[in-house]
């Protein structure tokens, strides 16, 4: 099965690597992979994990139909206020009967509902599982193993950077040394502000309500406020007392409809929030009938979101061969 990469940087070399590792048992070919500096390369047989790129593409239009694939991956970066450019480049897959998969939360989290139904209109399937916590199983659990089941609410430590930069100021460090040690293991935002800000676990909070309550929010709609004022005297008077911070995201249905809200808060270090060390993240889905249901990923990397990707691949290379 071909596949075009929109968008080749952490995620796209870790999802080449894999889709290398795993051609004998899923041989997919990546066919056409475009980006925003580095150009933009074809090969109708398969492009090499470290790719020979040319001149760029004058549009994503015409780099989808000189690279004819089957699949549209979209691992552009995440654009918090808009869902754009990805939104455009999703819809513009679906305008040519074309499957796609994302990791970018921004369309997620902007327009899910209307995402999904152009990809039902063009009979092609939309698939994002990486967009939160990684590869761990979220949307496809949901989706394949709770049927009946309604979210009332979510709690989660979502955002890896920040848990990054809290744990090195745990240990004395400075929040922009915890920036660098997350930028190192690849997986802040390109702009890291993003993350300390709160905007992506906002973003990641829109994406789980919309595809899990059909909330129809943007990040906008998130009550929102990151770690930004945190300083380490504060993270290391809070652990005299067993106490951490974690920024987490929380959803509840209200009366008045779904409030989401993001906040730094102060927990003990045992709450499960704080549970794992480094890029461990944890979501809590509160439900009707399975009560409240705990997902973890632990120490998670870039290689889990590439995962998260390829199990969608394979996921649609199977509804099409059935
Ligand atoms: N890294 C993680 O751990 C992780 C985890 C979950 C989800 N995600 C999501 O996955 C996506 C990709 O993350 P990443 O870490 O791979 O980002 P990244 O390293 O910053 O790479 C982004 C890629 O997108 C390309 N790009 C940007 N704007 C473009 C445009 N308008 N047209 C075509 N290409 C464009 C860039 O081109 P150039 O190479 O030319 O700059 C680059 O190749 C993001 O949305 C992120 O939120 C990442």
């Amino acid at each position: 099965m071909r596949i075009a990469l929109i968008g080749y940087g952490n995620v796209g070399r870790a999802l080449a690597r894999l889709l290398e590792r795993q051609r004998a048992a899923h041989p997919f070919q990546i066919v056409g992979i475009h980006t925003a500096r580095h150009g933009t390369a074809y090969d109708p047989g398969s492009i090499a994990v470290q790719p020979r790129f040319g001149p760029p593409a004058a549009s994503v239009d015409e780099f989808l139909d000189r690279a004819k694939s089957e699949i549209v991956v979209e691992i552009t970066t995440l654009n918090p206020a808009t869902g754009e450019p990805a939104l455009s480049h999703i819809r513009a897959a679906f305008a040519r009967g074309r499957h796609v998969v994302t990791a970018n939360k921004g369309p997620i989290a902007h327009a899910y509902a209307s995402l999904r139904d152009r990809a039902a209109e063009a009979h092609v399937h939309f698939r994002f599982e990486s967009t939160v916590m990684d590869g761990v199983p979220i949307f496809n659990s949901v989706r394949n193993n709770l049927p009946g089941v309604k979210v009332l609410g979510f709690t989660g430590a979502l955002n890896s950077t920040s848990k990054v930069v809290i744990g090195a100021m745990r240990d004395g460090q400075s929040m922009q040394d915890g920036v660098e040690a997350a930028r190192r293991l690849g997986i802040t935002e390109a702009d890291s502000t993003y993350d300390i800000d709160g905007w992506d676990s906002a973003a990641k909070a829109a994406a789980l309500a919309n595809v899990l309550m059909d909330a129809r929010v943007t990040p906008l709609d998130v009550d929102r406020r990151g770690i930004g004022r945190l300083t380490p005297e504060r993270v290391l008077e809070l652990t005299k007392s067993r106490k951490t911070v974690c920024l987490v995201s929380r959803a509840r249905t209200t009366p008045s409809g779904i409030r989401l809200r993001v906040r730094a808060e102060v927990i003990d270090d045992t709450d499960v929030l704080a549970s794992g060390e480094g890029t461990s993240n944890v979501l809590l889905l509160h439900t009707d009938l399975m009560g409240t249901i705990g997902i973890m990923g632990i120490s998670s990397t870039v290689d889990q979101t590439a995962y998260g990707v390829f199990s969608d691949l394979v996921d649609i290379a199977g509804a099409l061969n059935n």
